[in-house]
């Protein structure tokens, strides 16, 4: 029995992912196992629980800061997992990674311009580029037999655009669980260094690395001082209501560009739980992000056979990285409104494609960071329901959720 078998009880929470107002609105019921929101149904590591206890029976709140202290454990951590030397003085602190991302683009770009991110994407980047009044430019990734690639033609052809001033990159990449290698960013970057386009790296997943896979973080490459990367302990450690984001930059101009800015909307420190928890997690959290990564991969292996031996029609991008999985489910022959009302009617909480590519109708998202026997429940639903729809198909009948004005429960055109 593993630690990670068990969620803790949830009385009285009010939790996104498990709330029944969200679920309703997304699955049309809240009778669903709820693998969507990019968070864990983990309790933390022991140290970091600790911690927050230690901090909370102090009873007493007064002003508290130690920014030093958590660009240092970032620092060691980083060199220790990823044998990447970061220098602590080149961190600044900000409360999160969209708000860094939604800052930097407001560095770097004016009113106008056009930002570029790769589709599919994670759904929240379109949000922080339009907010900030500028055009999002899409480049889609190459869908080879499964396999996601950087189409460097289209990339080429995009960046070279007087406009696109920046681009998001998402490594290693939400939804398609890409870790991209070395020698891809390396070309990645020429492209963008050819046209004088800053890359924003998001690497809050740079820590849920499966075997076989290794995390290349932007400042381990040849970058011209261009680059950012951006990141936060929240999905390595469960931290997602308690984090704080993190920049680090090597091009001095920026970095002072940016602490200034951020120094000036008083953002640039956590309070003591973030500060001490972040401190915490890197510091003692190590064996149990370990054994994290472990039963993630026992959960990947079980999906992977249920899919291959149970549910055929649907299809596993490989996953390199991140708790997401990306699932094709064009053979199933259900798309958009039809696939999310499956969703719903079978119990199963995935996150419909469309919210990271408006073309990617006949994709969902699935988040495994969950108990196994939760995650084996809610495959098994969904091929309950799968079978039953492929069987009505088969005997002629058209399941009163899969017509025209599909899904009662999802589709708002009903
Ligand atoms: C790629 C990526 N960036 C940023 C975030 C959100 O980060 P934060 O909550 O620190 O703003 C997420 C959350 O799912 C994510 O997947």
């Amino acid at each position: 029995m593993s630690p990670f078998d068990t969620a803790p009880a949830k009385t009285g929470d009010t939790f996104v992912r498990h709330d029944p107002n969200f679920l309703n609105m997304v699955f049309g019921t809240d009778q669903v196992t709820p693998l969507w929101v990019a968070d864990m149904d983990f309790a933390v590591a022991n140290p970091i629980q600790e911690e927050l206890l230690r901090l909370a029976n102090r009873g007493q709140f007064s002003y508290e800061f130690n920014s030093k202290g958590v660009f240092a454990a970032i620092s060691n951590w980083f060199k220790r997992r990823h044998n990447l030397s970061l220098d602590p003085d080149k961190f600044e602190q900000v409360p999160g990674v969209l708000t860094a991302i939604a800052m930097l683009i407001r560095e770097l770009t004016e009113l106008g311009d056009s930002v570029l991110m790769q589709v599919p994407a994670y759904h929240q980047f379109g949000k922080v580029i339009s907010t900030a009044g500028r055009n999002i430019i899409k480049s889609p990734l190459r869908n080879i037999d499964g396999s996601y690639e950087m189409d460097y033609t289209d990339l080429e052809e995009k960046l070279s655009a007087p406009d696109v001033k920046a681009m998001i990159l998402c490594n290693p990449h939400n939804p398609v669980g890409r870790v991209w290698r070395r020698d891809e960013l390396e070309q990645l970057v020429s492209v963008a260094n050819r046209h004088s386009v800053t890359i924003i790296s998001d690497e809050i997943h740079s820590d849920i690395i499966y075997a076989g896979h290794r995390f290349t973080s932007m400042m381990a490459v040849d970058h011209e001082n261009h680059v950012s990367v951006i990141g936060s302990p929240a999905k390595t450690f469960g931290m997602h209501s308690i984090s704080n984001g993190y920049v680090y930059t090597g091009n001095e101009v920026l970095l002072e560009r940016f602490k200034k800015t951020a120094d000036s909307m008083y953002l640039t420190h956590g309070n003591a739980f973030t500060t001490f928890a972040t401190i915490a997690a890197y510091e003692n959290g190590e064996a149990w992000v370990d054994e994290l990564l472990t039963y993630l991969e026992g959960t990947l292996a079980w999906i992977d056979q249920f899919l291959k031996e149970d549910l055929p029609a649907i299809r596993m991008s490989p996953v390199e990285g991140t708790y997401q999985i990306w699932l094709d489910c064009s053979a199933t022959g259900l798309a958009g409104d039809d696939l999310k009302a499956t969703l719903g009617d079978s119990g199963f909480g995935a996150t419909p494609g469309t919210w990271f590519d408006q073309d990617a109708t006949q994709f969902i998202r699935v988040n495994i960071a969950a108990p196994r026997a939760d995650i084996e429940k809610a495959f098994r639903q969904f091929k309950t329901v799968l079978d039953r729809i492929a069987e009505d198909r088969a005997k002629g009948h058209v399941p009163a959720d899969q017509k025209a004005c599909s899904g009662a429960s999802t589709n708002s055109c009903c």
